[in-house]
Parts: structure tokens; C-alpha cells; sequence
């Protein structure tokens, strides 16, 4: 079976995430016009190219999943938890961007180079994990081939197109805005983001930590495999336009070098290093924009601790972190013969 050959259904396609994913189609099967776009009622009858066809944009209803093969959904999280079962229901297998289904123990959390294997047992659904939790993983699952994970600690630094369209708009009008002495109203963000960095993504929960230091957390876990594994975050939003940051501590039950982690992190498909810092060389958020890869540069030993390590790590919230993910599951499934929705 080929994705080439199975109708597409995209739910979000004209958000950020959905924009994304009709680019990577476009660039990855230039010859697939088997789509169906859907969004919000706003969106019905918006006309979108892809592949040189033009496409209508339909409004989603339960009944938009019945000639699906795979349906993809990067739209609200309500949305998710509505369309997702009914989507499954009708035949179809479903790749979700949102925090719906993540931490359902009956649904895979899947990055395919590090967790492929649980496409294996899908009911219908499988999500991706959350934009900063999927390059944590790309690099942490290598390294656990020196010696077992023990601790990790990552504060990150997002973008806003994180957040979804309305941020990007919102962080470019700001700037102006501020910029020319007026005040910075701040609506899609909780705080003024121009020229500012937020500590919250998401809400508090009582334990202190954001529901966005939960899902990374806790998503981590699942991914590895490591229910019991100690992980902090700190989530902090800047004012980037494209793509998130980590700064990763990572703590073993052995000591693993730095050149022992750039050797097996070379290794890893989908991770690129960029690591020559005294040349000025690292990732950063304008570089990684647009590319596929994870990048990861200031490889060091952890001055804090002898069996630890610590790295920065960069990668484009949309692409890696989202919609390539989502593909790249579809792919991954299709090869595995795991594209087993009702349907197909
Ligand atoms: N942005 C990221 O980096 C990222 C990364 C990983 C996961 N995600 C997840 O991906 C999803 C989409 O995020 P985004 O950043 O692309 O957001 P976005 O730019 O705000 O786009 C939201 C999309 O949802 C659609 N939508 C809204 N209400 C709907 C409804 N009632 N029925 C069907 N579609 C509806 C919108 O359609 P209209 O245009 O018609 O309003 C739009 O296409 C979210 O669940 C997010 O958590 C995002």
C-alpha cells in the first residue's frame, strides 16, 4: 500500500499546522490531488491550491470522514475529541495533532524513529506529541543506548506560531505597535510577547507547573517507554516567529561523554548536530525554520553533575514538530502495514 494511493482528508487545513501539511504533501507527492480540505464553517467555500488543483474548502461535519482513508486534524482540541472517534468510526485512521488523545492509554503517542513500534496496536487513532516534546525524545532515545535515562530537565523556548496563526499575527502587530510608543493589548497571548518572554504556555495546574510542562512530562514518559522517569520543564513563550527551543539536561546512570553523544546522535535519522560553538556554530530558531531535521549543538558535559549532560536543541514547531511528524506516521504505518482503519 502507498500514501500515494489513499484519499487524504485534512481538518485544520487552513491553520498553521494544516498550511504545513499541504506544503509537505506538495513537496513529498507532488502527483496526490486524493485530498479533502476541511476547517471551520468560517473557512467553507475558501479556495486552496495544492499540487496545481484547486480545492474548496468544506466545512467539517460528522459526515466529512466517509471516503477517508486517513484523516489528519490540527485544529482545536475540542475538535479533536469530537471529529477523531467519528472519523475512526467511519473507516478511517486518525493522525492528531491536538492533546485530545494523547494520554489515552488506548491511543499510541508516536515519533516513528522512536516509538514506530506502537503504530503496531492503534484502535483508529494515533497522536503526536506536543511540539517540544517531540525533539526532546529525537535526542534523548539515542543517548539511552550509552546508558539507561535517569533524569531529564528541560526549559524551552517557543515560538508563537506555537500557539497558531492568530500569535504570529498578534507578535508582528505588537511589535509595530509597541514599538511606535502604543500599548500592546494582548489577546492570543496571555502577556504582552513583543519584546518580552512569557513564563506560561497553557494554564496553571496545582502542582505549579503549566498544563504545557505536564504534557512534556508526561508525553515523555509514554513516548520512552519510562512511566517512572524523572522530567521538569519550564516553558517559557518568546518572541519568535518559527520554532522552539530546549535547553536539555540530561542525567544517566553511567557517565556518557560528549563525543560518545555526538557519535550516536549522528547516528539517529531525522537529528542533524551543529556543534562548533567557538566558530559560532548552533542551532538557532531562524536556521532551523522551513528544514525537517532536530538540531542539536552545545554538547557538554553537565558542570552540575558527573553522569549528566547538557545540549541545546532546535527544530520547527510546524514541520518536526508537527505536521512532518503526522506524515511520517502515515508513512510509517502505511510500511508497517498498519493502516488498518476500518476501511482500508
Ligand atoms: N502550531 C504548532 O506548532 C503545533 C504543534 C503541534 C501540535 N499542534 C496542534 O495542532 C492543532 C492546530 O494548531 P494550529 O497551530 O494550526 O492552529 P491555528 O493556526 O489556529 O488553526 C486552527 C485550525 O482549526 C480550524 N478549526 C477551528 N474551529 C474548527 C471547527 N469547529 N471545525 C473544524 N476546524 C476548525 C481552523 O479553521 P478556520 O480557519 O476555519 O477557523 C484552522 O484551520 C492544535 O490542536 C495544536 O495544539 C500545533
Amino acid at each position: 500500500m502507498d500514501l500515494q494511493g489513499l484519499k487524504l482528508a485534512i481538518v485544520g487545513a487552513t491553520g498553521v499546522v494544516g498550511q504545513e501539511t499541504l506544503r509537505l504533501i506538495e513537496a513529498r507527492y507532488p502527483e496526490h490531488r486524493n485530498l479533502k480540505l476541511l476547517a471551520s464553517k468560517r473557512s467553507a467555500g475558501r479556495k486552496m491550491e495544492v499540487n496545481g488543483k484547486t480545492f474548496t474548502v468544506a466545512e467539517t461535519t460528522d459526515d466529512s470522514f466517509d471516503d477517508a482513508d486517513l484523516v489528519f486534524i490540527s485544529a482545536r482540541t475540542e475538535d479533536s475529541r469530537r471529529f477523531g472517534p467519528v472519523a475512526a468510526a467511519a473507516g478511517a485512521m486518525v493522525i492528531d495533532d491536538s492533546s485530545a488523545f494523547r494520554m489515552d492509554a488506548a491511543v499510541p503517542l508516536v515519533v516513528p524513529e522512536v516509538n514506530g513500534e506502537d503504530l503496531d496496536w492503534h484502535n483508529g487513532i494515533v497522536s503526536i506529541p506536543n511540539c517540544s516534546t517531540t525533539p526532546l525524545v529525537m535526542v534523548a532515545h539515542p543517548l539511552r543506548q550509552a546508558s539507561p535515562l535517569r533524569r531529564i530537565v528541560a526549559d524551552t523556548y517557543q515560538s508563537v506560531s506555537g500557539a497558531g496563526g492568530a500569535a504570529m499575527n498578534e507578535l508582528r502587530d505588537q511589535t509595530r505597535t509597541v514599538m511606535h510608543g502604543g500599548p500592546a493589548e494582548p489577546e492570543a497571548q496571555p502577556q504582552q510577547i513583543a519584546f518580552n518572554a512569557i513564563p506560561q504556555i497553557d494554564s496553571f495546574t496545582e502542582s505549579g507547573y503549566t498544563r504545557e510542562e505536564e504534557k512534556m512530562i508526561n508525553e515523555s514518559r509514554k513516548i520512552l517507554h519510562e512511566p517512572g522517569m524523572a522530567v521538569s520543564a519550564t516553558c517559557v513563550r518568546v518572541p519568535v516567529f518559527v520554532s522552539h527551543c530546549v535547553a536539555a539536561h540530561l542525567e544517566f546512570e553511567q557517565p556518557v561523554s560528549p563525543g560518545e553523544a555526538r557519535e550516536l546522535l549522528s547516528a539517529m535519522p531525522g537529528v542533524t548536530i551543529q556543534d562548533d560553538p567557538e566558530r559560532g556554530v548552533y542551532p538557532m530558531p531562524v536556521d532551523a525554520a522551513g528544514r525537517d531535521d532536530v538540531f542539536v549543538g552545545r554538547i557538554r558535559q553537565d558542570a552540575s553533575h558527573t553522569n549528566g549532560l547538557a545540549m541545546w536543541v532546535v527544530t520547527d514547531n510546524l514541520v518536526k514538530g508537527a505536521a512532518l511528524n503526522a506524515l511520517q506516521i502515515a508513512e510509517h504505518a502505511v510500511s508497517r502495514g498498519a493502516v488498518h482503519g476500518r476501511r482500508t
